[in-house]
């Protein structure tokens, strides 16, 4: 059975601009910043560069491949291949879960301050008197509004998967991600040339090693590593499933270049936007998952016409983040729809119950009402209460990043990298780059990484991310 009864992208454009929308979201313009923030900004950066160009692009290919040759979704692919690794898809379909649970969370945040922006636009003054932070905070840790958001972003999510992908998101993305690129441009004008920004440009571009003494470089190296396959949406079957619709014409290895480039370049842009802005209004880059949303508030709210560029800028971050969540939850119901034959509209909304109860729901309460749940975990912060005095925890949302990206991600490429390199064999991706008269340029170079690379770096690093290597006393 064909993915999606056959559909395929109208153009390479359309194909290139989807895969890129899945990408492109939150990770980049939310995550990118604060984890590069906490994580001494320049060697991150390095880091995460030479990971993408080794084994970023070797498991995009490999997964691009898997999915146009069988023409399936992850769970169907993997068992149609000659060596079925099925539980590999079924790692993928619970990946897109616990990402999507908390995923949708901040994507409802993006929507308030969309709200908020459009309020303060028109006069009707959506912030109040509150600091950017104190704003912030109230809202995160109310009971009942950070609900209504996920809620609202979910079902938008469902209402576009439902209807299936293929015309609605290609012609969504393909005038959405070049909108999103332009109105970076101009919040980077303006963070530049405030007093005191060149410090954070410093903090991304000049050699500073200190943080290694104080995090080590495995700790940095696998942030950057889960960052990446976060930021790239890879090891988790989006883009088998988006490699699924792409035409045998088209080229698979200029595609598996395109879209780490654009993806890298908006997450790098995004830095460049909030990190000066951090250095010159004081804040610390080090603050974690709000820094998007203090530090740009009072940027935009400080420039002029700034409530408008506000407005548009969370408009922008909203679709981005939407076209990621589709793609998240196109491959949890695929795996439904795909193996378990059910209707595709049935098919969502059993996701879209499940993930919103048993995810969204505690997830957007983690931060106010149920923040005294602490989770043991390597990557969290000592508590000095309760039963977990003395360990490493985090909340939930925490906890379900950390579970998505750091163990299912990391070890789900990991896999997919032995698999493609040794099971499956580089020669049958090879056969697919070429099909249609295409030319693989860096045959060579794609086999060496994806055989020998990826496999050792992606396990070292799932095993210093899960935590197993601190167990030893190691990282
Ligand atoms: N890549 C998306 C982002 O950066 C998140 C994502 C992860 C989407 C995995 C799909 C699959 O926001």
């Amino acid at each position: 059975m064909e993915n999606n009864s056959g559909a395929k992208f109208s153009s390479n454009f359309g194909f290139i601009m989807a895969a890129v929308g899945s990408a492109v979201g939150l990770g980049n313009i939310w995550g990118f910043p604060y984890k590069m923030g906490s994580t001494g900004g320049f060697v991150f950066i390095v880091i995460y560069l030479i990971l993408m160009v080794t084994v970023g692009f070797a498991v995009m290919l490999g997964e691009f491949a898997i999915g146009r040759s069988t023409g399936r979704a992850p769970v169907g692919a993997y068992s149609s291949l000659p060596k079925k690794w099925t539980f590999l898809g079924f790692m993928g379909v619970a990946a897109g879960i616990l990402i999507l649970s908390f995923y949708a969370v901040i994507g409802g945040w993006v929507m308030k301050y969309m709200v908020a922006f459009f309020q303060e636009m028109i006069g009707m003054g959506g912030f109040g008197d509150a600091s950017s932070a104190d704003y912030f905070v109230g809202f995160i840790t109310s009971n009942v509004e950070p609900i209504f958001w996920v809620g609202l972003f979910m079902i938008l999510t469902a209402l576009i998967v439902m209807a299936g992908i293929d015309k609605g998101i290609e012609r969504f993305s393909k005038f959405m991600m070049p909108a999103l690129f332009v109105i970076i441009l101009v919040i980077i004008v303006r963070s530049l040339t405030l007093e005191g920004a060149f410090k954070g440009v410093e903090f991304m571009f000049s050699p500073d090693f200190s943080v290694v003494e104080e995090l080590g470089w495995f700790n940095i190296a696998s942030t950057a590593l889960a960052q990446m396959f976060f930021s790239l949406s890879l090891g988790m079957g989006a883009m088998i499933t988006y490699g699924s619709y792409l035409d045998k014409k088209e080229n698979l290895e200029k595609n598996a270049i395109i879209v780490p480039v654009l993806d890298t370049m908006v997450a790098l842009l995004a830095g460049l936007a909030v990190m000066p802005a951090v250095f010159a209004l004081g804040f610390e880059p080090t603050q974690g998952p709000g820094l998007m949303f203090i530090v740009l508030r009072d940027v935009f709210l400080g420039m002029p016409a700034g409530t408008i560029i506000g407005f548009v800028f969370f408009v922008l971050v909203f679709f981005a983040a939407i076209t990621s969540a589709i793609s998240l939850l196109e491959v949890a119901a695929s795996y439904l729809i795909d193996s378990k034959k059910m209707e595709r509209k049935k098919a969502v909304l059993i996701m879209l119950v499940v993930i919103f109860v048993l995810g969204n729901i505690p997830i957007a309460l983690s931060q106010g009402l149920l923040s005294n749940i602490r989770i043991p975990c390597p990557i969290g912060k000592v508590v000095d209460y309760g039963s977990f005095q003395g360990m490493l925890t985090v909340d939930l949302l925490d906890f379900f990043d950390w579970m998505g990206e750091y163990v299912f991600m990391t070890l789900g490429s990991c896999l997919m990298s032995i698999y493609i390199g040794w099971i499956w064999g580089p020669e049958n991706v090879i056969k697919e780059v070429e099909s249609n008269g295409n030319t693989f340029k860096l045959k060579g170079y794609w086999t060496f990484c994806i055989k020998w690379l990826a496999p050792p770096i992606t396990f070292i690093l799932f095993l210093s991310a899960s935590g197993i290597l601190g167990l030893f006393g190691i990282a």
